[in-house]
Formats: C-alpha cells, structure tokens, sequence
C-alpha cells in the first residue's frame, strides 16, 4: 500500500492506472476509521481494480463552535487498517495541500442542504461539496463510495454530481450497526458507557417509526411524536431534530406517500450523533446500493 501526502503523488500513481484501462474507486474519509468505512472499502475493492482512500479532517465543513480541533487524528492505526483491508493508495494530505491559497471557489448545492443538518449546519455541506469535488479532481474515480448514515451528504453528492456531469459513480453503502443498533460513528468515542447505551434510542425511535408505518400511520406528526417520546425517555439530551422527508429532493412531508428518509439529529453529552432509515409509503427499506437515479 502506498501513503502519500501530496496531489502529485496521487495522480502519478492512480492516473497511469486509469489510463491502463483499470477502475478506480475512491473512498473519502476523515480518518478515525471503524466498521463502517471498512465496508466501504469492502465495496470499492469489490468492482474496482485500484482503490483510493482519503483520510482529511476538512476544516471548511466544520463551523465555528464544532469539533473540528477536538476531531480524532490516529493516522497510525488508520493507516494499519487499509493496509490489513487491502487499499491500494491512502491519500492524507495537510491542509496547506489541499487548501494553499485562500479558497475564493466553492461547490454549494441549493436547497437539498438547507434542510435537516442543513438548518443548524449552514455552511457544512458546501464545505463537503467543494472538498469532495477538489478529491474528485485529484484522484479521478470512477466510482465514490459514502455511507447512508449521512444520508443527506450522500444524496447532496450524488446530485452535485448528476448536475455538474462529474464523471463518477456514487455508491451509497448500508449503515453499519453495532449489535445494540447504535449506527457506527466517529464521533461515538466521545460517549461514556452510560452515554452509549442512551444512544441506542435514535435506532430503537427510527425502528418505532417503521412499524407505526407499516400498521398504516402516515402522518409524520404522529411519527415524530413517538420518536420523540422514546429519545427523551432515553436520557438527558437536546434533539437538533426529528424529521421525515421525501427521498429525492430532502423536502420535509406531512404523510408517508411517497420514499422517505426519517432522519434525526440528537445530541447526547458531547457528541452530535445522526441516524436515519429510508422507507418506501409501505414501510418497506429501501436500500440505495445501486440506485444512481437522481
Ligand atoms: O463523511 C465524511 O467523512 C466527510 O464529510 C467527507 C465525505 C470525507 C468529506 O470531508
């Protein structure tokens, strides 16, 4: 496996092999790597012959009073761990790499990111969109890989680049769970023991959404009440927010008609932790590996 900190050094290795006719696919991270990144990885050495892992903590998409300082860092474990997964190229550049010169360009996507993390995070998805967009130009995937947990990053994504004719495929990938259903997250290592068994309420409220669902409540109301119910019940925390929107264009609905995406934002101690699930009107899981239609 090769480690290289530069845009150079990425493009003299993962370009030769584009032009050799193989597929490269590429898996953008901040690094503290867990379960869920690695199936990322599963699913990129799957159908592509070169895969490329960036590891950067972006600091355009985090706002002022968030994590970005306190964000873990252990490049020496990330680094163990794509080697043992069978990466090809880790690229983990310094700030000044991939930010030399004041940033005077940017990426935004309308609408999609004003919604959900979008209302409390106003500059975060431009931050992702631009970031995403600079990888793209650097490593030239043909196919990008994201998970579902941040549901609205990866269909933010996937539009940018349906409209922008970026020359890429996005795999959205499955959440990966742990057993108690806690969706796997960077940021669950700022849980305590007591913190973490609280979390399982955001899984435990999504799964009570489902069967309200399918036993035909439609009404998002109803749905969000209940939801709510059982996160405050769960502990001391501050919901950021529990919504139900349509699957395509992120817009909030009042009844379950059409796919959604039930989504919440909860903050519990000191970390922001997000989940949600998608749903067809029936209650049924939609699973979006594979579905590239905007
Ligand atoms: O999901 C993340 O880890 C980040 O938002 C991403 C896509 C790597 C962009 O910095």
């Amino acid at each position: 496996m090769l480690a290289v900190k530069t845009i150079d050094e990425v493009r003299r290795v993962v370009h030769p092999a584009k032009q050799g006719g193989k597929r490269v696919g590429l898996v953008p991270t901040m690094g503290a790597l867990h379960e869920g990144h690695l199936s990322l990885v599963h699913a990129a050495k799957s159908e592509c012959d070169v895969v490329v892992v960036s590891i950067f903590v972006n600091p355009i998409q985090f706002g002022p009073n968030e994590d970005f300082e306190k964000y873990p860092r252990p490049i020496e474990k990330d680094l163990e761990l794509c080697r043992q997964a069978g990466v090809d190229v880790v690229f983990y550049p310094e700030v000044q790499e991939m930010y030399p010169r004041e940033l005077l360009t940017t990426v935004r996507v309308s609408k999609m990111t004003q919604t959900l993390c979008g209302k409390s995070r106003p500059t975060h998805f431009e931050g992702v969109t631009t970031v995403v967009t600079k990888l793209f130009n650097v490593v030239g995937p043909d196919f990008a890989y994201f998970g579902q947990k941040d549901a609205q990053q990866a269909l933010v994504l996937r539009r940018m680049t349906a409209d922008l004719d970026v020359p890429v495929t996005i795999r959205i990938c499955p959440t990966i769970r742990e057993e108690s259903g806690l969706a796997k997250s960077s940021r669950n290592q700022y849980l305590n023991d007591d913190q973490r068994v609280q979390a399982t309420s955001l899984s435990r409220a999504l799964k009570e959404a489902v069967s309200l669902i399918k036993s035909g409540k439609k009404e998002t109301s109803e749905l969000i009440g209940a939801m709510e119910t059982i996160i405050k019940t769960a502990g001391p925390c501050r919901i950021d927010y529990i919504s139900v929107n349509d699957l395509e264009t992120l817009e909030e609905v009042s009844r379950v008609q059409k796919p959604v995406v039930i989504a919440l934002a909860v903050n519990i101690g000191p970390a922001r932790l997000i989940d949600n699930i998608m749903v067809d009107a029936e209650g049924n899981e939609i699973i979006m590996f594979g579905r590239n239609v905007v």
